[in-house]
């Protein structure tokens, strides 16, 4: 569980400008691999331009949410040490390419994902599911939950938003797992946005929802991209609820390794992530929320969004980086 304990002093001001050149590099590394339906050729550039990037901050950071256990992954592997070793003690959470059949197929919501806060305040979350739940801000406080049935959570948002279930859209990944519950969805009146993948961006939909059109996300996907998401929701406002889910003995193992005890808690949001947190995510497919990587014979041109849970601002930040002068990471 992480750190709940008094309030960790964490000067993240200077430290998110830092936080966004890290996944901007990440996702002008992929940029040539937009659409060439390779995803390990794109995620390994994106993972290795991160790291990069990352270990030239001010920080003694260390990955809580990577690329895997250390002997699956070679790089930004949970436990691994990242930054100058100068500066403050952070958990780091990553992921270098949110959405890698994405951004192979070159299909909308791709992202390049990082969120850094003071250490031992972010879920380790094992590579598990989790059951996410999430709306936007504005509600009250457990306007719906993972207790209640799909149709149950739509009514009582329709409630709590004045509306018709019919004018609520939900969010879901398109797997076969998730049938019942889009069946039931379905039977309620209220729209479904089926996406393919990318589910950090389907979480974080639900706080713009002027822009998105989508109220509420729900159903199960990657543990770790759930604590992401919780970071985002935290800095822009929403609730988020994540359960664990495990289908064997390994998955178990993996929780007990990350220090998980109780495998049946409901986790909030603040719970995975119980300090202030930055937030960094980079457009590298065009979506809802952000642009995608543009390339032209001149320059590659990212857009960025950059948040503080401190202060609850959200930057959005538009780079070109010309491409005859490549970025020296300096
Ligand atoms: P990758 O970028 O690692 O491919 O993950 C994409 C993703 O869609 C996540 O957003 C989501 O949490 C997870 O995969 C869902 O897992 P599954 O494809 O097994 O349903």
């Amino acid at each position: 569980m992480p750190d709940t304990s008094a309030d960790i002093v964490f000067h993240d001001r200077m430290l998110s400008l830092g936080l966004a050149r890290v996944s901007e590099a990440a996702a002008m590394a992929s940029a040539k691999l937009v659409g060439r339906g390779d995803e390990k050729a794109a995620d390994q550039a994106a993972v290795n331009a991160m790291r990069d990037q990352l270990n030239l901050l001010d920080i003694r950071g260390v990955v809580v949410i990577g690329e895997g256990e250390r002997d699956e992954a070679p790089m930004l592997y949970i436990g691994e040490e990242v930054g100058n070793g100068n500066g403050p003690e952070v958990d780091i959470a990553l992921d270098p390419l949110e959405g890698t059949t994405l951004t192979a197929k070159d299909m909308p919501n791709a992202l390049t994902v990082i969120a850094m806060a003071p250490r031992g305040t972010l879920l380790h979350a094992p590579d598990v599911y989790m059951e996410k739940l999430a709306i936007g801000p504005g509600y009250p406080v457990d306007a719906v939950s993972l207790d209640m049935s799909p149709s149950e959570r739509v009514a009582e948002l329709a409630k709590a938003k004045g509306c018709d279930p019919s004018d609520i859209t939900v969010c879901v990944l398109e797997r076969p797992r998730h049938e019942d519950m889009i069946a039931e969805l379905r039977s309620t009146g209220a729209a479904i946005r089926l996406i393919t993948d990318g589910d950090v961006a389907g979480v974080i939909h639900c706080a713009e929802h002027e822009k998105t059109g989508i109220d509420m996300y729900m159903g199960s996907g990657g543990a770790p991209e759930g604590v992401l998401a919780a970071s985002a929701l935290k800095c822009m406002g929403g609730q988020m609820w994540g359960k664990l889910l495990f289908r064997n003995d390994d998955e178990r193992g993996r929780a007990a390794k990350a220090g998980i005890t109780d495998l049946n808690l409901i986790y909030s949001r603040d719970d995975m992530v119980t300090q202030d947190v930055i937030f960094a995510a980079t457009g590298v497919t065009d979506g809802s929320i952000l642009s995608g990587i543009k390339r032209e014979p001149a320059f590659l041109e990212t857009e960025t969004i950059l948040m503080r849970s401190k202060t609850g601002s959200v930057r959005r930040m538009v780079y070109r980086n010309p491409t005859s002068r490549p970025a020296t990471g300096r």
